[in-house]
């Protein structure tokens, strides 16, 4: 089969593969029908992430058809149509038990890391029964692929850890599709100002259409002194960090109000300074997360039923014959306007 494999920091190619196999009888092996690539798959590639270790086949998000199930599989049968959460999941060890799926001891984030991704024709999901999602019929493919990582990321390890509330004032620093999956997650609980920060104009435009009440440009002055003005000097009641760099680490740092929380969701290559000598005064918070999917079904519903449309995340659509062009396409955003690529066979 194909597939994009990582070949170490740098370098990825289409290749053949061989078709994935029932490893244990909780598996299944899943004809994937829509996948995508994440910012995560970008910052591997970098070499950020020693867990993945070449070569392996990338993608951790998608959609599909179910192919084979072992024998220990008692929720889905062959020809079913699932959602892949890009965590795995036991559902029984104590992790798990704690809802904290990511952590899970057989499981957890290893889909496109420890073990081979979507990115391919097939792949083999573990404890395929708490890892898959059955599909509502008539529920649209396209916006479920925006339901296996980016909106539970962006509203539990963004929103949720970030406790937005009525009235407050948010920042997201980063206008990615994570930060945008926070963006749209947020406004489920009604904050009075959603400041959206980022390098690039073309996603600063989009988050004014998906509701943020006013965009920082960082190449117009420095970031925090234009949030800080647009705050009346007070700075932001949640600081949501959708990067993964240090300056927006410390960014988070610089604006964050007294009492309230920076919520980290980039994944970070390097160490950020912690400037304890001005913020140990100042009763904040600080959350880091992997993304636990425990908030897909919920999710789920408010896609069904209109009160959010992921769907307009995506922006270019590829066959996985050309995925490499996706790849270009998803990582030179600023030039080509790129969210969210679907990827289809
Ligand atoms: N915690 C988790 O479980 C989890 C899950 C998925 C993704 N992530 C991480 O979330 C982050 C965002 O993911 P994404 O898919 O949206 O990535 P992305 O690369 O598409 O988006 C990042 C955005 O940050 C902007 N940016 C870059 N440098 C900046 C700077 N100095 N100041 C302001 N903005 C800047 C970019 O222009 C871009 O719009 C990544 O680090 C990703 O790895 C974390
Ligand atoms: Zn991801
Ligand atoms: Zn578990």
């Amino acid at each position: 089969m194909k597939a994009l494999v990582y070949q170490g920091p740098g370098k990825k190619a289409l290749d053949e593969r061989p078709m994935p196999q029932l490893v244990a009888p909780t598996d299944a092996v899943v004809s994937v029908t829509k996948t995508t690539i994440c910012g995560t798959d970008l910052h591997i590639l970098k070499g950020d992430v020693p867990t993945c270790v070449p070569p392996r086949i990338l993608g951790h998000e998608g959609v599909g058809i179910i192919e084979r199930i072992g024998s220990g599989v008692t929720q889905f049968r062959p020809g079913d149509h699932v959602l892949i959460s890009c965590i795995t999941s036991c559902g029984k060890c104590e992790y798990c038990r704690r809802a904290m799926y990511s952590h899970c001891a057989t499981g957890g984030w290893i889909l496109g890391n420890a073990i081979e991704g979507t990115q391919a024709e097939y792949v083999r999901i573990p404890h395929a029964d708490t890892s898959l999602y059955p599909v509502p019929p008539g529920t649209d493919e396209e916006a479920l692929v925006m339901l296996s990582d980016i909106l539970p990321t962006g509203f539990e390890c963004g929103v949720l850890n970030g406790k937005v509330q009525p009235g407050s004032t948010v920042a997201i620093v980063g206008s990615g599709p994570i930060g945008l999956a926070a963006l749209l997650t947020a406004q489920f609980y009604s904050p009075a100002r959603i400041i959206m920060v980022d390098i690039n104009e073309n996603r600063l435009a989009v988050a004014k259409r998906f509701g943020a009440t006013d965009t920082v440009h960082v190449a117009a002055g420095e970031a925090s002194s234009q949030v800080m003005k647009l705050t009346n000097g007070r700075g932001v009641d949640t600081a949501i960090e959708a990067v993964g760099v240090p300056a927006t680490f410390i960014l988070c740092e610089d604006i964050v109000a007294p009492g309230g929380v920076i919520a980290n969701v980039g994944v970070h290559g390097v160490k950020a300074d912690l400037h304890l000598e001005r913020l140990w005064s100042q009763n904040i918070s600080i959350t880091t997360r992997l993304v636990d999917t425990v908030t897909t079904p919920l999710l789920l519903k408010t896609v069904q039923s209109g009160k959010i449309d992921p769907k307009r995340l995506i922006t270019h659509r590829f066959t996985l014959d050309h995925i490499l062009d996706a790849y270009e396409t998803f990582a030179d955003a600023a030039n080509t306007g790129a969210l969210k690529v679907l990827i289809a066979p």
